[in-house]
């Protein structure tokens, strides 16, 4: 059922901190810093010749990366993100074998202007996975 890594997610307490490491240490390509205030983040995307690197920052006090900070205060990875071709059959075949959507359970669109779920990493070898419809 899924496709392709689309990104590995690093949280990180501070995004201008984190994107001169990968500019300039890493000699990576970086997005614009985007706001993403629906999903509680700041996101700057390094696109790497087979996958992309997601730079998380928290947005806002009841950010779901200020939990994760206070336990990874240098930061650390966050979450991965797997392509699948349909969300809502990729869902429904995961919630009836037992998993656990994250949220009330339906997409909500992410930062590439895509649907996106969280799927609980207590039912995932203990990682946080993000299904993108692509
Ligand atoms: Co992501």
């Amino acid at each position: 059922m899924i496709g392709r890594l689309n990104h590995v997610a690093i949280a990180v307490p501070d995004i201008a901190v984190a994107s001169a490491i990968y500019r300039d240490t890493l000699g990576a390509t970086l997005s614009d810093t985007q706001a993403q205030p629906d999903h509680g983040v700041t996101t700057v995307f390094i696109e790497l010749p087979n996958t992309k690197i997601e730079l998380l920052e928290p947005l806002g006090d009841d950010s779901p990366l200020i939990g994760f900070l206070q336990k990874n205060s240098s930061g650390g990875i966050h979450h991965v993100c797997y392509e699948v071709e349909d969300i809502i059959k990729a869902r429904d075949h995961l919630v009836a074998t037992g998993a656990r959507v994250l949220g009330d359970g339906n997409p909500k669109i992410g930062a590439h202007g895509k649907p996106v779920l969280f799927l609980h990493p207590k039912d995932f070898c203990g990682t946080l996975v993000e299904l993108e419809q692509c």
